[in-house]
Formats: structure tokens, C-alpha cells, sequence
């Protein structure tokens, strides 16, 4: 066709473009949102741009990219396997794709699409499948397309054959932190995860709406209901883990927040390497950062605090098994936030008065926070204590004891 383009068909391909150069012209954010994909296919990318946007700036500065900082000349398409017109100038990419036609190599236009001899495809990924679609002169609704398959790849409603998760062998166990209550707060992987699981043994905290998820031919075991027999509480979850996992079962614990804060994430691991399980560890968002957050508290704030401590209020203070020192947490200044001390929280104030934090310093206690339940009740050291009672606070909830209190005052008002 005379080097002009068509809009026919376009012929689907995935290009294998490690090691090969790759001329990307322009150094705008259409560029930059380009930049990650093709690295991730290994490609030997060379950057041509008189200036760039910070985001590449530091692609730069980290070697992935190899930068020319000039305006574009011909002989740039020399030598490429693809190339990527993306600057804001019509002139300049339409010289670009002709350059690139006259060396017959494929070229994409970030502005007129449809003069290019390649169009860049809605691309979405889940796992090892690349999803990327192509819908005519509608880029919205590829865009639309894809985002629908990913999600429903993701979310396991769109049933795709896939290899097992820990890859060959046992199935193993993945320890999932499912977030500190709303069913949103799960990471895409748990999600993932969880969609595929045959066991999913899950605590109390976790949230319980994500099993209604769950296939129907799901084993789901209550830890809080598994009977010890002759072990004590965790060997028994353990063994639950172990004997499904052994029995070739992929087992989902699904663990309030992070498994590891306060989780006893740590033990199961333990126990499975011990008994030969493959294990995964998927991080969660964990409560004490995000109960505070879900309720305006920001656990930390320029020029109010630089640094947070998470403490386990559990064991009282004059606990001689205690292993906190509350008279060094009563010298600090930064924020304080304590779990599981509901219970002991006069006990704990009055240990961190008596160690100097002043009793006029802003505290809170955040009850379930993230969900519609979100309970949340301002006073300060010298007097949470008694208006937790006065509320009827229960667990779970995390007290937080410092200045960004006061900062919530200010930023509530702006949240919904
Ligand atoms: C055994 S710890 C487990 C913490 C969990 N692994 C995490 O990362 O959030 C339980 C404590 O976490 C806190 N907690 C958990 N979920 C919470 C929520 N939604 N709101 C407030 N506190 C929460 C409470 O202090 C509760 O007593």
C-alpha cells in the first residue's frame, strides 16, 4: 500500500523483544507509562528526548534505560527491532513511523494510531497470562475488555486450567494476610490466592465475607474451633495445615492483617518446613497502621512525629514476663500504638504517665477499624482509659497515644 497504512485487521503477535533495541522517542509521561512493559520483556531500550519526566529520569539513573538526550535524528531507527513514537510533536512522530517504514520495522504512534504499522494493544497481566486486547478504532472499550478478563481471571470467576500455585510437588500452604477487616483490603494476590484454595483454614479476624467467595467443595476450618486434643491451640493449627497440605491439598491461612504482626505467622512456617511444605507468604495490610489511617489518624505527620512503635498491650506491665520496657515508650515522643491492650489500657496508661509522656497527650482508640462497624473514640493518655469504658470499646481495637491525634481533627473533616 505504498507505505501508507490501512486500518484493516490488526495480526495479533507477541514480540520477544529480550535483548533487542528498542527506540522509544519521547520522554513524556505516554513514554513513561510505555517504559515498564517493554523492560519487563527485556528489551535494550534506547531513550531519544530532549528533556524527560522525573519517573524516567530515574529509569535513567538506575541503567534500565539508555538515554539520548537530543532531539530525534534519522539514523536513530537504525538498528531497532521496534520502535515507539511518543512525543507531543505530530511532526516528529510522523517522521519517526516513516523512518522506521522506510527500514520495514514496526512502528507504533502514541498520536495517530490508526497511521502507524503497529497499535499497542489493552494490555492487562495476571500470573504468567498477558492479556491484550484490540477492539477496532474503541480504545476505551479494549481498555474495558481487558480490565473485565483480569478481574475476573483475578477473582477466579473467570475459570482458567493453571499449573499449581507453589509450582510442582506438594501444592503446599500460602500464610494470606487477609487485611484488617473490609474484604477490599485482601491484596490481589490473597485474592488470588484464595480463589484457588482446597483448605482454607482462617482466623477469627480475618474477614469472614471473603469466604462467601469460596467454592462450594472448600474445606474451611475455623481455627478458633479446632479441637486440641493432645496439642495446645497453635500445634493444632499447625497440624491442620501440615496433614491437609501432605494430603495434597493447596491450603489457604487466612490471617487477620499482616501474618506476621502479632500473628504467629512465623510458627506455621516453622511447622511446615519442618514437616516438608512448601510455603508462600503473602503480606497483608495490617491494623495498626490502618485502623488509625481508616479513621483520619495518620500514624505518622511532617513535623509531628518521625517515628511509630507498635506494642502488644497483652501482658500488663508489671508483668514480670513482660518483654516491653514501658518506662523507655513513656520517653518517646513519636506515636505510640497499642493492640490487644483494651483490657489493660489503665494499667498501660499509668505506666506511661509515670515514665513522662505527659497525660494531656492525644490518644484514640480505633474499634474495628476499616469496617462499616468503625468505632472510633478521641480523649487523651490521662483519660482514654475511662472513655473506652464510657464507650463500650471492645476488641478489636488499637489505642493510639500521640500528637497525630490531634492532626485527624484537621483531616476528618475532608474524608468520607
Ligand atoms: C492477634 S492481633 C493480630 C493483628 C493482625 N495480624 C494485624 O496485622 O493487624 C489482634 C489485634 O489486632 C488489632 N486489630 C485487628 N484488626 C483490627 C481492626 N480492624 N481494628 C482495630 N484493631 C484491630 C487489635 O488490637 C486486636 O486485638
Amino acid at each position: 500500500v505504498g507505505g501508507k497504512i490501512v486500518a484493516t485487521s490488526p495480526y495479533p503477535l507477541g514480540l520477544r523483544l529480550a535483548d533487542r533495541r528498542v527506540l522509544v522517542v519521547g520522554g513524556g509521561v505516554v513514554a513513561q507509562r510505555r517504559l515498564p512493559a517493554l523492560l519487563e520483556s527485556g528489551a535494550l531500550v534506547t531513550l531519544v528526548a530532549p528533556a524527560v519526566t522525573a519517573g524516567i529520569e530515574s529509569l535513567v539513573g538506575s541503567g534500565a534505560v539508555s538515554y539520548q538526550a537530543r532531539r530525534y535524528q534519522s539514523s536513530d531507527v537504525d538498528g531497532a527491532w521496534f520502535v515507539l513514537a511518543a512525543t507531543d510533536d505530530p511532526m516528529v512522530n510522523a517522521a519517526v513511523a516513516s523512518d522506521a517504514e522506510r527500514q520495514r520495522i514496526f512502528c507504533v504512534r502514541a498520536d495517530e494510531a490508526i497511521e502507524a504499522s503497529a497499535w499497542t494493544p489493552a494490555v492487562g497481566r495476571h500470573e504468567h497470562v498477558t492479556v491484550a486486547v484490540h477492539a477496532g478504532r474503541d480504545p476505551i472499550r479494549a481498555a474495558a475488555i481487558r480490565s473485565s478478563i483480569v478481574e475476573r481471571l483475578a477473582d477466579g470467576s473467570l475459570d482458567a486450567p493453571h499449573v499449581r500455585p507453589t509450582g510442582g510437588g506438594l501444592p503446599g500452604v500460602a500464610l494470606v494476610g487477609a487485611g484488617p477487616g473490609d474484604p477490599e483490603l485482601i491484596t490481589v494476590r490473597g485474592r488470588r490466592l484464595l480463589a484457588r484454595a482446597e483448605v482454607v483454614v482462617v482466623d477469627r479476624l480475618a474477614p469472614h465475607l471473603l469466604l462467601d467467595e469460596l467454592r462450594g467443595d472448600v474445606e474451611v476450618i475455623d481455627a478458633a474451633k479446632i479441637p486440641y486434643g493432645r496439642y495446645v491451640a497453635q500445634e493444632a493449627i499447625n497440624e491442620a495445615l501440615v496433614s491437609r497440605a501432605l494430603a495434597g491439598k493447596f491450603v489457604v491461612r487466612l490471617k487477620g492483617g499482616d501474618p506476621f504482626v502479632f500473628g504467629r505467622g512465623g510458627e506455621e512456617i516453622e511447622a511446615c518446613v519442618a514437616a516438608g511444605v512448601p510455603v508462600q507468604i503473602v503480606p497483608g495490610v495490617t491494623s495498626p497502621i490502618a485502623a488509625p489511617g481508616a479513621a483520619g489518624i495518620p500514624i505518622t505527620h511532617r513535623g509531628v512525629a518521625h517515628e511509630f512503635t507498635v506494642v502488644s498491650g497483652h501482658v500488663a506491665p508489671d508483668n514480670p514476663k513482660s518483654l516491653v520496657d514501658w518506662d523507655a515508650l513513656g520517653r518517646l515522643r513519636g506515636t505510640l500504638v497499642l493492640m490487644m491492650a483494651i483490657e489493660r489500657l489503665p494499667a498501660i496508661a499509668a505506666a506511661l504517665i509515670a515514665a513522662g509522656r505527659p497525660g494531656s497527650t492525644a490518644a484514640a482508640a480505633v474499634q474495628e477499624g476499616t469496617m462499616g462497624s468503625q468505632k472510633v473514640v478521641m480523649a487523651t493518655l490521662a483519660t482514654i482509659a475511662d472513655e473506652v469504658v464510657a464507650a463500650g470499646v471492645k476488641p478489636p481495637a488499637v489505642v493510639v497515644i500521640g500528637d497525630v491525634v490531634s492532626v485527624a481533627e484537621r483531616l476528618l473533616p475532608a474524608l468520607r
